[in-house]
């Protein structure tokens, strides 16, 4: 198997990151790969916002924990307790995707380039649809510049992994062929 296929088929979701940062050349290969997605018509509608400020990373985890322990269904904020109790696992890097005119196919294919090109450098990833539980707040909007203009498209966290992810078993009942008569 190729390297590619191999990255792809080793992802795993990366749920505890160690406490080590990642050198600025390695993050700036990341966001490269992320700048080298399609896009239709080739517009890029999207800007890539990288959060290396831990202290920012953490007071958006503990809104978000706030947030989820307010909720009236406790299952989100008891599964976020199971995993360490927090909503970005200790992640020392955050990547967040802002899209311009809901463009999010365009912002799922730089967001899984990110993911596959932090995988080959041997980082952990997770996709965090939850972060957008803390930017509904003003100030960590601004901070990103979510804007009139700029849509929260979604994020990734990236880090070191404090332990080892296994892939999930794909599922091929979910190709189908149409084969020639
Ligand atoms: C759009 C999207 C949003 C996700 N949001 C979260 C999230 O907020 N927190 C989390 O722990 N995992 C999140 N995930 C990871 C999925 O739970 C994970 O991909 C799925 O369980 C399959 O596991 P795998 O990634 O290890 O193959 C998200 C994945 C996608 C594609």
């Amino acid at each position: 198997m190729n390297e590619v296929l191999m990255t792809i088929e080793n992802r795993a979701s990366c749920r505890a990151f160690s406490d080590d940062m990642i050198a600025d050349e390695i993050i700036e290969k990341i966001a490269y790969a992320g700048v080298c997605s399609p896009s239709a018509r080739n517009l890029q509608p999207w800007k890539i916002v990288v959060i290396k400020d831990k202290e920012l990373i953490n007071a958006m985890d503990d809104e978000g924990m706030r947030v989820l322990k307010a909720q009236e269904d406790p299952s989100a904020y008891n599964r976020f307790m199971e995993r360490g109790g927090h909503l970005f696992y200790n992640a020392p890097l955050m990547f967040v995707i802002l899209k311009k005119d809901n463009a999010d196919l365009d912002v799922g294919i730089v967001a899984q380039n990110i993911v596959l090109a932090a995988t080959s450098l041997g980082l952990g990833s997770v996709h965090c649809g939850m972060a957008r539980i803390p930017f509904e707040n003003l100030q960590f909007q601004q901070q990103v510049g979510i804007n009139h203009q700029w849509q929260l498209g979604t994020t990734i966290l990236v880090g070191h992994p404090a332990k080892e992810f296994t892939p999930h078993t794909p599922d091929l009942n979910k190709i189908e062929y149409i084969n020639a008569k």
